[in-house]
């Protein structure tokens, strides 16, 4: 089925019978093994067995602001593990890694294998898009899944999201899998399913997998945004980034120094990781990766050679209290609006645009104080993006309850 529908034998109409099939009926674990692999079998898969050691790979289901790729990557790299990323592009309101890394002046994501290869062996770290052919069915099965309603379904997640990773050629894969109405899962219980099948399937492919589950029931960091949120990433790499992000970042880049063998426990991965931001290891190391990608790297010392925004304009609060909710998919809805997002596959994004909150969950504001700035270039929808924004706050007398960052790691 699989094979026939990538070339062309089997119609679309076919493959989303089979697609509607399996989203009420499911797939018990034998079958989505079977997918993955027949998903796996329709392309290239990357041969890294030539670089010395274990290579790493992490993966995000993806959230609102979530930046965690740009400090991660250079930062695990520091402390000398092989990390090789292949990223996407925005899909829906979040935006994709690509996109962010080519706010940076220069910068080519578009790498062949050995290019790839190339980047990897001088610097120990490479961000790019998928490289060769790798997976070409999801990429026919995804746009038929988004077109037929058929995305939202355990076991074509898994297969979708694994088989690239598998095929991605990495020893190893840190799955960090977003729990809240800013990430593709929810609720905890569909997030905690969709970590353990990922885990289960990398097992039977002998890729050994770890998944995080991370709380985006608020955006990640403060920045949301391509160049905006690359400049986090530097002051984050830098070591005065957001106390969320940061946290993050560390305890990731534990599991992903686990998964390198340069550590036993998650406490001496996060210890060594935060010594790397304070000596500005990660930062130099950014340096590097941007310069072998082709990049402007004294962006990484000087952020504001990134693309600037012509105009910003501050959503206030009506009311005075404690910030009880951020609605992280709105303020992606927003942040989209103003362009830093696509609302069809064929659209640029704008790399100056977005949004920079200046209240998170559980602050005190006051009438009038800002909760967050709009870095605007476009007028057409900034009224609906303001909008947005203002009504993604709740603002209420008692303080709320701030959610863990991290809810559990299924290994
Ligand atoms: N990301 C993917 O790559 N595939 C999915 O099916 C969902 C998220």
């Amino acid at each position: 089925m699989v094979d026939g529908h990538t070339g062309g034998s089997i119609p679309d109409y076919q493959m989303a019978s089979f697609l509607m099939a399996v989203f009420f009926q499911g797939l018990n674990f034998a079958e989505t093994v079977a997918l993955t692999r027949s998903y796996i079998n329709t392309g290239d898969v990357v041969d890294l067995a030539s670089f010395p050691g274990i290579k790493v790979d992490k993966h995000s289901t993806g959230g609102v602001g979530d930046k965690t790729t740009l400090v991660l990557v250079p930062l695990v790299a520091s402390a000398g593990v092989t990390v090789v990323k292949m990223s996407g592009r925005a899909l829906g309101f979040t935006g994709g890694t690509l996109d962010k890394l080519e706010s940076i002046p220069g910068f080519r994501v578009d790498l062949t294998v050995s290019d790839l290869k190339s980047v990897a062996r001088r610097t120990g770290a490479v961000l790019a898009g998928q490289t060769g052919d790798l997976v070409p069915a999801d990429k026919k099965i995804y746009a038929l899944r988004d077109v037929t309603g058929t995305v939202e379904c355990l076991p074509l997640i898994a297969a979708s999201i694994m088989s690239k990773k598998i095929a991605g050629g990495a020893d190893r894969i840190v799955l960090d899998v977003k729990v809240g109405p800013g990430g593709f899962m929810a609720d905890l219980d569909r997030a905690r399913a969709l970590a353990e099948m990922m885990v289960a399937l990398g097992r039977e492919f002998g890729r050994s997998a770890v998944a995080v589950l991370s709380s985006m029931q608020q955006p990640l960091g403060l920045a949301i945004g391509n160049a905006l949120e690359v400049r986090e990433a530097l002051l984050t790499l830098s070591g005065r980034g957001p106390a969320d992000l940061t946290e993050l970042c560390l305890q990731l880049g534990a599991q992903m120094l686990i998964a390198g063998g340069v550590v036993a426990d998650a406490a001496s991965g996060y210890d060594l990781l935060a010594g790397k931001l304070q000596q500005g290891a990660g930062l130099a190391k950014m340096r590097e990766i941007v310069a072998a990608q082709g990049g402007l790297a004294s962006v990484v010392d000087n952020p504001d050679l990134l693309p600037l925004a012509a105009a910003l304009v501050v959503v206030r609060s009506a009311g005075s209290g404690y910030v009880q909710a951020i609605k992280a998919n709105e303020l992606g809805w927003a942040s989209l609006l103003l362009g830093a997002g696509r609302m069809q596959k064929e659209d640029q994004v704008d790399p100056a645009v977005g949004i920079t909150l200046s209240k998170k969950l559980g602050d005190r504001v006051a009438p009038g104080e800002a909760l967050a700035v709009l870095y605007v270039n476009r007028k057409n929808n900034l009224q609906e993006a303001e909008r947005r924004t203002a009504e993604a706050f709740t603002i209420g007398e008692t303080p709320p309850e701030i959610p863990p960052l991290i809810y559990e790691i299924i290994s």
